[in-house]
């Protein structure tokens, strides 16, 4: 049995989160630290890259209190992040602009322009150009911040930025590459024409490694200030969705998950670049050699059920979860005509790349209740990943039984109602909250030549979800509802 501890630590969007793992896969101690998103302008996303730092070196400094021994047996370190935002670094490494994060809408005319000017490059980067994802943000920096961009000497993903300030090394991975529609996913190298036609050249950007690499070494300042050994290797890491499926075990073609946190996705692995740009998917490198994903992404998906709880005054979720239950089974069907709710309350990437595209609820009555208005919510992001799934099986991916994970994941509820839409078995895990921590202690372990077996063990089932058929005819129906309001929904924006 192996002593040695691997330290993984994800920078997410609201939250950094380290783990302290075994080589035998067990959490030894957890850690978080809050980060802020800066909204400036309505649609704009951004971070200060010097909050993430003191995020963990916050995080870390609580780890290393509360599991003093455990953290002297730590022998590497493996990342994960927020995908799709852009770190603008000028030659001396200094921060050039707040980083401009996946969720930001600003580059809506530039993802058109190259979606509209190079409709081929979709097929080498395996998806249409959307606003959030990162060249058509530095398209934008061209056209609005040209002096900026003139001194932009490398563009580094969230995690890499992390990765730089560790061990020096301006390095990236193939997961968070894909991330930034300059790779070629299925050669896993980066891909000129896009670069060039965002203004920018292979000199610009990282290394690339696969995550699952050794990227460097801790200099000593960061050594110093972490209280860690110089020199202990660092592994490149990957983008968030691929770690965590890392972290779950998901790595064989047919595995898949759904990811419920602030926004969502299906996420299937495959094992080649299985790609279809027009139903606005992702097909992205995995987090191992080899490998890749198909994904539907949503924009919107824990946060519309946090939203519609606090716009309905109630105390916390769990309350309205408790009203839904009590008043519609999940056993039982719903009334067909009950109110519905359109989940796009950030726009939307998958299938419909529009984000303009806002929410709504329909067939509001007198007799509405703040249980069906919540219900309602629940199977409109259900809905929304449903129509998810269908563009990730259109690209030939295939999607067997599937994990949930994330904040959404702690509601039973809303697992069965999942596994009833998805017409599928969904199970939940135990720990999945730190999928992505878990996963990118793996990939540490791996970099170290310690860990060959490790991306096949997933976590404790903690519950099975099987679809109740007596539901489907009426979601069935109701989904077909859902379908055709979006015409509406696109009308109120055009
Ligand atoms: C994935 C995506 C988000 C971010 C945020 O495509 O945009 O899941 O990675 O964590």
């Amino acid at each position: 049995m192996s002593h040695a501890v691997s330290l993984g630590i994800d920078l997410g969007t609201s939250e950094l989160k380290a783990v302290l793992m075994s080589a035998e896969t067990e959490v030894l101690g957890q850690a978080g630290a809050r980060i802020s998103v800066s909204r400036r302008q309505s649609g704009w996303s951004e971070q200060n890259p010097a909050d993430w730092w003191q995020a963990c070196v916050t995080a870390l400094d609580q780890l290393r209190a509360e599991q003093p021994e455990a953290w002297k047996r730590i022998e590497c370190i493996g990342l994960s992040g927020q995908m799709h935002g852009a770190v603008l670094l000028d030659q001396a490494n200094e921060v050039l602009y707040p980083a401009i994060l996946w969720d930001d809408s600003r580059a809506m005319a530039q993802a058109e322009q190259l979606n509209r000017d190079f409709p081929d490059y979709a097929e080498a980067t395996g998806s249409l150009a959307m606003a959030g994802l990162t060249a058509p943000k530095l398209l934008w920096l061209k056209q609005h911040e040209p002096a900026l961009f003139a001194r932009i000497h490398c563009v580094l993903s969230p995690k890499d930025y992390l990765q730089l300030l560790l061990t020096g090394e301006r390095v990236s991975d193939m997961s968070d590459a894909a991330g930034t529609l300059w790779l070629d996913v299925a050669r896993r190298e980066w891909y000129a024409p896009m670069l060039h036609a965002t203004g920018l050249t292979l000199a610009q950007m990282p290394r690339l490694l696969e995550a699952d690499q050794l990227s460097g070494h801790l200099t000593t300042e960061a050594a110093w200030q972490l209280e860690l050994p110089v020199s202990l290797p660092v592994a490149a890491g990957g983008g968030d969705n691929p770690v965590s499926a890392v972290g779950i075990g998901a790595v064989n073609a047919g595995d898949a998950f759904v990811t419920l946190g602030t926004s969502a996705a299906i996420v299937a692995i495959t094992d080649h670049a299985a790609g279809h740009p027009p139903s606005a998917v992702h097909s992205f490198c995995h987090a191992l050699p080899n490998r890749w994903y198909t994904m539907g992404a949503m924009l919107a998906g824990a946060s519309c059920l946090r939203w519609v709880t606090r716009l309905l005054g109630q105390p916390d979720e769990q309350t309205l979860l408790t009203l839904v239950q009590t008043a519609l089974p999940v056993d039982q069907p719903v009334a067909e005509n009950a109110p519905l709710f359109l989940p796009y309350l950030a726009g939307e990437r998958t299938p419909h790349n529009d984000p303009l595209l806002r929410g709504g609820f329909m067939n509001l009555g007198h007799d509405s209740t703040p249980a069906m208005l919540g219900y309602a919510v629940l199977e409109g992001v259900g809905f929304g990943l449903l129509d998810a799934m269908n563009a990730a099986l259109s690209a030939g991916a295939s999607v067997n039984a599937c994990a949930l994970v994330g904040g959404g994941a702690r509601s039973e509820y809303w697992a069965q109602l999942l596994a009833n839409i998805l017409e599928r078995e969904v199970f939940t895990l135990q720990g999945s909250e730190l999928s992505a921590c878990i996963g990118a202690a793996k990939l540490g372990f791996m970099a170290i030549g310690q860990g060959a077996d490790l991306p096949r063990q997933g976590l404790p089932i903690k519950a099975r979800y099987q679809p109740m058929l007596s539901t489907q005819p009426v979601l069935q129906a109701r989904y077909r509802k859902f379908r055709g309001l979006l015409p509406a929904a696109r009308g109120l924006h055009d």
